[in-house]
């Protein structure tokens, strides 16, 4: 088990309290991830289940709330097979609780007091409920016009919260320098987050009986949860688990879409975006981290990338919300991305795509009565 730079092959114990390679680049966990099937079936219905793939060396720290195994729902799409996975049904309702549990029980085994993290919406409130529950002092980087309800969420957690005047840039910036005194538990920085969020692949291919579905169809911004489940489906492939992964199908709102562009436009560096406001606000990054490793991820598995516009978001929403999921609109972006990828044939009726449902609805109400329901 070690750290380990892609840019330039250097590597680190894997207890160094680093979040950044010493050349600035981002780093990842190396691991040897074992999944002994009749062991695992056996324990909670949690994320932890999977402890002999998770960097964690005493469980003894480990900071939880029973949290993962979140429902995996069949429905009929379109004459289409999905399968949606209630990630919004976490305690601080979003999936980036499966990194939050991860990274801040790492924090813990680190013997780190206090972090830093920016973002102004579902991470922090996961990293600020996972440092509430185990005493660490946390440190909320946000943009001035983070939306009220979830900064309301990251304040009752007992979160610092420092504003930044600005864009989202000048916000990652500010915390950015913050943590050369802390430790960055960022969600798109810091390695041990993606460590959790790999869970979710896990969880899928235990779920299906211990198989992979064909398509998989998530969100991006940062990609957490595509480098995770990417991750985590690669390492069940080295692990001898399964022969292949899922296609991965990234989407992006047609309002923010740098990583569609790279893609289609064959370009070789991020471009220029001109920021315009989308109800898809979690995914609203126009300068991703990560960007070449999660086109490599979707070129790899065979994949493409989707865009959406507003007015799909708004009709994937209501659609969803007549069958019961109520859901903040960054979520919707992948079931609207599913409808273009069953009117351009993109998929097969006899093929199974992963949907994962990301975010809760009650933290954006306001929201969605002003812009979808005309309230
Ligand atoms: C509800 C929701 N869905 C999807 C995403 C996308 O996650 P990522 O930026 O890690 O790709 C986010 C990010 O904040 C989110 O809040
Ligand atoms: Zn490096």
């Amino acid at each position: 088990m070690e750290l380990w730079c892609r840019a330039c092959r250097r590597k680190y114990g894997i207890n160094e309290p680093i979040w950044r390679c010493g050349c600035g680049s981002p780093l990842d966990v190396r691991i040897d991830s074992q999944f002994p099937r009749d062991r695992i079936v056996k324990r909670r219905p949690n994320l932890w289940r999977y402890r002999e793939a998770l960097p964690l060396e005493d469980e003894v720290r480990v900071v939880s709330f029973d949290e993962g195994f979140t429902p995996l729902i069949f429905r009929n799409f379109k004459g289409f097979q999905v399968a949606f996975k209630l990630e919004y049904l976490f305690p601080t309702g979003s999936f980036k609780d499966r990194g939050a549990s991860l990274l801040v029980s790492k924090v813990r085994e680190l013997g780190i007091q206090e972090v830093v993290e920016d973002s102004s919406g579902n991470a922090a409130a996961a990293i600020a409920a996972y440092c509430a529950a185990s005493g660490i002092t946390c440190h909320i980087y946000v943009p001035e016009t983070a939306s009220f309800s979830k900064l309301t969420q990251i304040r009752m957690y007992g979160a610092r919260l420092v504003k930044v005047p600005g864009s989202r840039q000048d916000t990652a910036r500010a915390a950015f320098e913050a943590a050369e005194k802390s430790y960055y538990a960022s969600h798109y920085w810091n390695p041990f987050f993606f460590q959790g969020t790999k869970t979710f692949a896990f969880e899928v291919w235990e779920q299906l009986g211990f198989r992979v579905p064909h398509n998989l169809v998530i969100p991006v911004g940062h990609g957490t949860l595509l480098l995770g489940a990417h991750f985590g489906f690669q390492e069940l492939k080295a692990s001898g688990m399964v022969k292949e992964t899922p296609r991965i199908f990234a989407v992006q709102s047609e309002n923010c879409c740098p990583l569609f562009r790279v893609f289609h436009e064959g370009l070789t560096y991020l471009p220029q975006i001109v920021e315009k406001e989308s109800l898809a606000e979690g995914i609203g990054i126009s300068q991703p981290l990560r960007w070449k490793q999660i086109l490599e991820a979707v070129k790899s598995s065979q994949g493409t990338f989707l865009k959406v516009s507003e007015e799909e978001i708004v009709s994937s929403l209501r659609e969803l919300s007549h069958q019961g999921f109520f859901l903040e609109p960054t979520s919707a972006v992948a079931p609207a991305a599913l409808a273009q990828l069953v009117k351009r044939e993109l998929v097969h009726s006899s093929e199974l795509s992963v949907v994962p449902l990301t975010g809760t609805g009650l933290k954006a109400a306001d929201k969605i009565a002003s812009k979808v329901l005309d309230l």
